[in-house]
Formats: C-alpha cells, structure tokens, sequence
C-alpha cells in the first residue's frame, strides 16, 4: 500500500514513519526544503524518543521517503495524510491555511481516486471544506475525478509519541463511504491485529472527539490546580487530596497533577479552538473559558510566590540570580510551544532579574526563542550556582533527586519554588532550604 503524509512534524514524521514500519510505502512531505534535506541526512529535526532509529531502518529500506513536492507522489498513492499546523488565529480560532492548501494541491492535481484524511486537530465542518475545495478545484479543471475525505485525529503524546501510534489506546476513524471506511481498515490493519481498537464514527463525529478528549484533559488539569490553591489557603495536602480522589475508579488517577499550568502545541490552541467554534454556533462554553483562564493565572503564580518571598524581606527581583529547571512544556521533548517556562522568563526579565536556564534537551530551541536574553548553563548544578532561588518547571527525571548539600553550598540563597511538587517539603526544609510547591 502506498500513502502520503504531509506535514512533517511531530505528528506528520512520527505518523509516516510508523506506518513504514507496519510494511506502508509512505512518502512524507513537507513545504520546509531545510527540514526535509535534513531528514534525508538522517538528521531528525525533533527530540522524540525511539524515533531516530525508526527513521534511519526505514528510510534505508527505501519503504519511507522524503520530498517538498506533494504532485511527484499523488499518482501513486491511495491516502494522502495532512499533518499540517493548525495554529490559533488571532481570535482563537484553528487556522485552516495550510490544510485548506494541501486540499488545492490535491484539487489540482489527482489523476483518479484518492482518499484524503485529515489527522490535524480541526473544528468541526472541516472536511467538508476540504473537500469543497478540492471540488472547486477539479471543476476549474473540468475533470470529473471521484475521492474521499476521512477524518483521522492523533492522540500520541510528545515524548511517548512512537509506542502510542504503535500501540493505540484507539484508533478513531470518522467516514461517510463504505470505500474510505475499507480503505482505512486496511490502512490499520496491521494495528488492529495487535487488539487496538478502531473506533468508526461519522466525520462530525471524529472530528469532534479530539477537541473533547483535550479539553477534558485541560479541564482536569486546571480543575487541580484550582484545588491546589485552595488546599495552600485552607492548610490540606493536595498531593494526598489527589491520591485520595485518584484511587476512585469513576475518576482516575492520570491528569491530575497539579503544576505550573498547561502548556505545548495542543492543550491550549484546542480549548481555544472549542471555544471559539462554539461561538460560531452562539454557544457559549463557560467551563471550558474557567478552564483557560485558570491556566493562564497558574503559569503566573511560580513568579508571584518568588516576588512575594523577596518582598516579605523588603527586597525586589531586580538583580536578583534565578535559576530555572526545565523548559520544555513537559518532560522527553524539546517543545517550547507556550510552555510555562516562557511565561516565567518574561516576568523575571521584565523584573531584572538575572535568568539562568537548564534543559536536557530544549536548550536549543530556547535559544531560538530567547536568543542572549537568558543565560544557559552546561547542566542543573551549573544553573543554580550563584543563584538567589531555584524554579523547577519541568519534571525531567535528572532533577528529582539533586544533591541537595551541593546545592546549598553553591547557591547564593537556599530557595527552590517547585512547580511540579516533585520535592519533598519536609526533607527541603531539614536540607535547609526555603520550599515552596504548588
Ligand atoms: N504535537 C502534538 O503532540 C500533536 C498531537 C496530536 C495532534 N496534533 C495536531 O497535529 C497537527 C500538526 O501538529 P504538529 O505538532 O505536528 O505541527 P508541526 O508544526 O510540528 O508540523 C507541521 C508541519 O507542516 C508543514 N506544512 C505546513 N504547510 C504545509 C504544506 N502546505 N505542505 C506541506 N507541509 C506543510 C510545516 O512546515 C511543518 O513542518 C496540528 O493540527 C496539531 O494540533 C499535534
């Protein structure tokens, strides 16, 4: 079987490559020339754990290929993926630029049937507007050509983004032919003989469920975060509040970790997203709008506890050393995309503060982001040497257990604000060190 997958980033590469694996031709494109020179080279523009490897075997075997140009494959292929960036409008809204492009291409070019599945997050109504314009298309060609749209969300996760496309919890599938609904079942084939389930549903439906299941998740992690503050007000632990709500199995004990606040390139374009397309239909989603702004006040509050300390002292931020662990939105991938680190180095630096940062692995990007306005250090010890406080942003495995005698001889003042509660506030303080967590 052959296929297109294109957009090759987190989802697009991972998605193409593991369909490779499962025996797919798959050629994967994208419109970024420097990216796909790249990949040619081996070289993998993502920090994805297990990917490199799949990569390299499959390329070699020539059952995965690369290119910029969509055309040069669409005679050969029976599905063409989009994968492509939906990115919020200035509203809030998904921009459909780019998979609304790879529909005209598509339009303009398809010689006979074709499937066309949508594995973007998009609002609901977009695979009718993608077919719409490849429609436009054929018909300013004159050509009668007959295809399909499909919608085939993503589920994976960064970090965990290969064992969660070969082992789905499911697979959801939305159609409206018999052809496409065969074609995809064949697509998934080799998954479904491993017990992963495909779930087919209507394309509303599909389109639907992906936003639902983000938002859901965004709703809980915000909903823990609204319980911590309140436990920090009322004197409870919300670490044994979560264990002991966890352990009811109509709630669960995943995603309820309180933090710093959501971040990534999914969470909170979704709740945005939902938002505003509810809007379109004059329905007003008030959980989910509670859900946005509690995140957008918890990415705050690491800095609001670091000015509130220096103050009860009468000092201020400025010319103050901070030291901060972990950048990426959340551990194993180097995805800055609104990551609560951001947030945090804006407000230090606005405050004049000195910034001093450690990521295992997203150093590079920050320096994208950041340029020289930060100060990055060689390791975690590094970072907070000389430092007036430690933030810790992202729960890496390397910083759950520092040598705490270290530390406090080599900073400058014994403060660590752990926005994860990865520490324990007893052992902290019988270290000697001011604690606080969320
Ligand atoms: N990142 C995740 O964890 C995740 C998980 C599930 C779903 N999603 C969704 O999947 C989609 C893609 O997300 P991503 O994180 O992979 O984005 P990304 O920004 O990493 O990659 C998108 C790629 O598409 C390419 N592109 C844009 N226009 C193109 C065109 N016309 N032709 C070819 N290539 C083009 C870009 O150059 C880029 O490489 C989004 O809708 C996102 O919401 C993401």
């Amino acid at each position: 079987m052959n296929i297109a997958v294109v957009g090759t980033g987190y989802v697009g590469l991972v998605t193409g490559t593991c369909f490779s694996e499962m025996g797919i031709n798959v050629t994967c494109v994208d419109i970024d020339a420097a990216k796909i020179e790249k990949l040619k080279q081996g070289i993998i523009p993502i920090h994805e754990p297990g990917l490199s490897e799949l990569v390299g075997k499959n390329y070699r075997s020539e059952r995965l290929r690369f290119t910029t140009d969509l055309t040069q494959c669409l005679d050969d292929v029976e599905i063409v993926f989009s994968a492509v960036g939906t990115p919020p409008d200035e509203d809030g809204s998904a921009d459909l630029r780019y998979v609304l492009d790879v529909a005209r291409t598509i339009g303009q070019h398809i010689k006979r049937y074709i499937l066309v599945v949508t594995k973007s997050t998009v609002p609901v109504g977009t695979a009718q507007k993608v077919k719409a314009t490849i429609q436009a298309e054929l018909d300013k060609r004159g050509v009668s050509i007959p295809f399909d749209v499909a919608s085939n969300p993503e589920f994976l996760k960064e970090g965990t983004a290969v064992d969660d496309f070969m082992r789905p919890d499911r697979v959801v599938v939305g159609t409206e032919s018999d052809r496409a609904q065969e074609l995809m079942g064949k697509l998934y084939r080799p998954f479904t003989l491993n017990n992963h389930r495909v779930i087919y549903t209507d394309i509303p439906s599909a389109e639907m469920i992906k936003y639902a299941a983000n938002a859901m998740l965004a709703t809980r992690i915000s909903f823990m975060n609204d319980i911590a503050n309140l436990c920090a007000s009322v004197g409870a632990d919300v670490d044994m509040v979560r264990q002991g709500i966890g352990s009811d199995p109509r709630i669960g004990s995943r995603f309820l970790y309180p933090g710093c606040g959501y971040g990534g390139s999914c969470f909170p374009k979704d709740v945005k997203a939902l938002i505003k397309s509810a809007s379109e239909h004059r329905y007003d989603m008030q959980i989910l709008r509670a859900v946005e702004a509690v995140n957008e006040r918890q990415k705050t509050l690491l800095f609001s506890k670091l000015e509130n300390f220096f103050k009860a002292s009468g000092e201020t931020l400025s010319g103050k050393t901070i030291a901060l662990w972990g950048l990426a939105f959340k551990p194993d991938t180097d995805d800055m995309r609104e990551a609560p680190s951001v947030v945090v180095m804006d407000a230090l630096l606005a405050a004049g503060s000195t910034v001093k940062v450690y990521d295992p692995v997203a150093m590079n990007e920050c320096r994208r982001i950041k340029g020289n306005a930060v100060t990055y250090a060689a390791d975690m010890y590094e970072a907070a040497g000389g430092a007036d406080a430690l933030l810790l942003l992202t729960e890496w495995k390397e910083f759950r257990l520092p040598a705490w005698d270290v530390l406090k001889k080599t900073m400058r003042q014994p403060v660590v604000i752990d926005g994860r509660n990865i520490y324990n506030k007893k052992e902290m303080h019988a270290n000697g060190f001011h604690y606080e967590c969320i």
